[in-house]
């Protein structure tokens, strides 16, 4: 899990990301589709951090990460209440990604020894920010299950971020078990708030009736 705290120096929110852990939830991304091995390869100024945000422990229905998130920017004013229930008000009627998008395949003519090449289409929904992070919604087929799911993914350029070693990060191979500090604003925290409403009903759902109530009521 993601240490996710408030700063009360520079008051702002402190993201602690992991750069070292290519299978995990979040690594280092190059071009935003190769994982980097950051502990053997130098870091360079077009590198991504991808973080495959959760919201809620969904066993004990603690908030982490996102949930985190948007409960300390709610509680030092960062976003209001009007922010909050204006994007859920804005999105309430519409269909999500998940009900409305489906993955295709395109059948080639083209043989590779005896077997026929099939190309998938996944269909992915970017929102990208003013200072470089972008959030991509996936669609996936679902592992254990029929149908399709949204998978929420958020960019950070390496560039917005600092080492906890405070060692300028390009140009150079990770320390171990290094970590970077990001910093989210209220547009970032917005627009996860609408990816999460946005991408599936089970989402949109959870949020509205479980995440903001626990967050607004304190
Ligand atoms: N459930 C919790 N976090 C998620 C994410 N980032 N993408 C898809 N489903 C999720």
């Amino acid at each position: 899990m993601i240490d996710v705290r408030w700063n009360s120096k520079r008051n702002a929110i402190d993201c602690i990301l992991p750069i070292t852990r290519p299978t995990s939830k979040v690594r280092i991304k190059r071009k935003g589709i190769f994982p980097v091995a950051t502990r053997k390869e130098k870091l360079t100024k077009q590198d991504y951090i991808e973080w495959q945000i959760s919201y809620q422990n969904n066993k004990t229905g603690e908030l982490i990460e996102f949930g985190r998130i948007i409960s300390i920017a709610f509680n030092k004013g960062i976003v209001s209440r009007k922010d909050i229930y204006s994007l859920i008000n804005s999105i309430k009627d519409t269909e999500t990604f998940e009900e409305s998008y489906k993955i295709s395949r395109r059948i080639t003519t083209i043989m590779f020894n005896r077997f026929r090449v099939i190309y998938e289409k996944i269909p992915i929904l970017r929102y990208s920010f003013e200072d470089g992070c972008y959030i991509d919604i996936a669609l996936k087929h679902k592992q254990k299950a029929v149908g399709y799911q949204a998978m929420i993914y958020i960019y950070i350029p390496l560039l917005n971020v600092k080492s906890i070693f405070s060692d300028p990060l390009i140009g150079r191979e990770s320390y171990t078990k290094e970590r970077v500090i990001w910093n989210p604003l209220k547009d970032h925290i917005l627009g996860l708030l609408r990816s999460f409403l946005i991408a599936s009903k089970t989402h949109k759902k959870d949020i509205v009736e479980n995440v903001i109530p626990k967050i607004v009521s304190k």
